[in-house]
């Protein structure tokens, strides 16, 4: 069943078209990401979407139900975390789980608090003030803040941006955990790898438009499924060598590093060998790489996903 159903949306500001006429749906229990470089207009997107800002065309529905012009109903049904949250440093954790629940006229019991926190591994940290977490946990923490209403469907604006590698992992296993939960997440990046091991579906957002969206595996197949090859010889030998490869398509040479692109990853590997051999060269350091979604985006905008 599909949660969220967007319909040709809009938002300018002025001249700037922002968000530029975007349809898709959201299926009940996937974890669909919208992934585009700054500025795409992904944040205006979920902002639509979650009520907070008015769209000047289109329509948005969620669970059956019209977001705009009135998005009062809709709001039990959603958590939101806010790309730049504002906690209030000197309140407790405890304290600002049982503030944001109090906006829902909720009150949290000591074991309701403990198990919201435990879904983000902040248990031991409820007495901590907000401003004694680091930026990984303050992040978990507006995780927790978007769940006190348990929703139906979770919006997360950039999680783990500004997180180091491991707080990433560990935010992965909190989106993976609400997940399993039953709810439907809805979340933005700019990072593919994050795209890549998180999302069943993706949509590629550039300038207000959707460019593709299909699964991580999908969108890296409708690139021709390119392997790339990467090794050095000694002696050197000519790159035009490794071009008479079967199955080599684009071969180059870069500081001794050769990069050969295929489609057929056993013949091109054997060939290569076998070249290197008949010329009286080993080969060395050889890696074999698939393309992902950073090569999906050149390939659909010819530019890369950071700026
Ligand atoms: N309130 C606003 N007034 C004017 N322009 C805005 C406003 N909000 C966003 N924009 C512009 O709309 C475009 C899309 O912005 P948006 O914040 O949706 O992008 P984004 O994909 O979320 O980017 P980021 O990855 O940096 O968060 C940008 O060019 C931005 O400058
Ligand atoms: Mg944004």
């Amino acid at each position: 069943m599909s949660v969220i159903v967007v319909t040709d949306l809009r938002k300018s500001y002025g001249d700037l078209k922002a968000v530029d006429g975007i349809s898709f749906v959201v299926e009940e229990g996937e974890i669909f990401g919208i992934l585009g470089p700054n500025g795409a207009g992904k944040t205006t997107t979920l902002e639509i979407i979650e009520g907070l800002r008015q769209p000047n065309g289109g329509a948005v529905f969620i669970d059956g139900l019209s977001v705009w012009p009135k998005p009062g109903p809709i709001k039990k049904l959603i958590g939101i975390q806010l790309q730049s949250t504002s906690l209030f440093d000197y309140l407790t954790v405890r304290e600002m789980a049982s503030l944001f629940a109090s906006f829902y006229k909720l009150r949290l019991t000591q074991t309701e608090l403990d198990s919201l926190l435990g879904i983000v591994g902040l248990v031991e940290k409820g007495k901590a003030r907000v401003r004694q977490l680091s930026g990984g946990q303050q992040q978990r923490l507006s995780i927790a803040l978007a769940l006190v209403n348990d929703p139906k469907i979770v919006f997360l604006d950039e999680p783990t941006t500004g997180l180091d590698p491991q707080a990433r992992r560990r935010m992965w296993d909190v989106v993976r955990d609400i997940s399993n939960r039953g709810k439907t997440v809805v979340l933005t990046t700019h990072y593919m790898e994050e795209a890549e091991v998180l999302c069943g579906r993706v949509a590629v957002m550039d300038q207000g438009k959707i460019m593709k969206l299909d699964s991580p595996a999908n969108l890296i197949k409708s690139l021709g499924a390119k392997t790339k090859i990467t090794f050095s010889c000694k002696p050197l030998l000519a790159k035009e060598k490794f071009q008479e490869v079967d199955g080599a398509l684009d071969v180059s040479e870069v500081d001794h590093s050769y990069k050969v692109y295929t489609a057929k990853i056993q013949t091109c590997l054997l060939g290569i060998l076998q070249k290197a051999a008949d010329n009286g060269a080993t080969v060395e350091n050889l890696t074999v790489s698939g393309a992902n979604l950073e090569d999906v985006f050149l390939n659909l905008t010819g530019r890369g996903l950071r700026d």
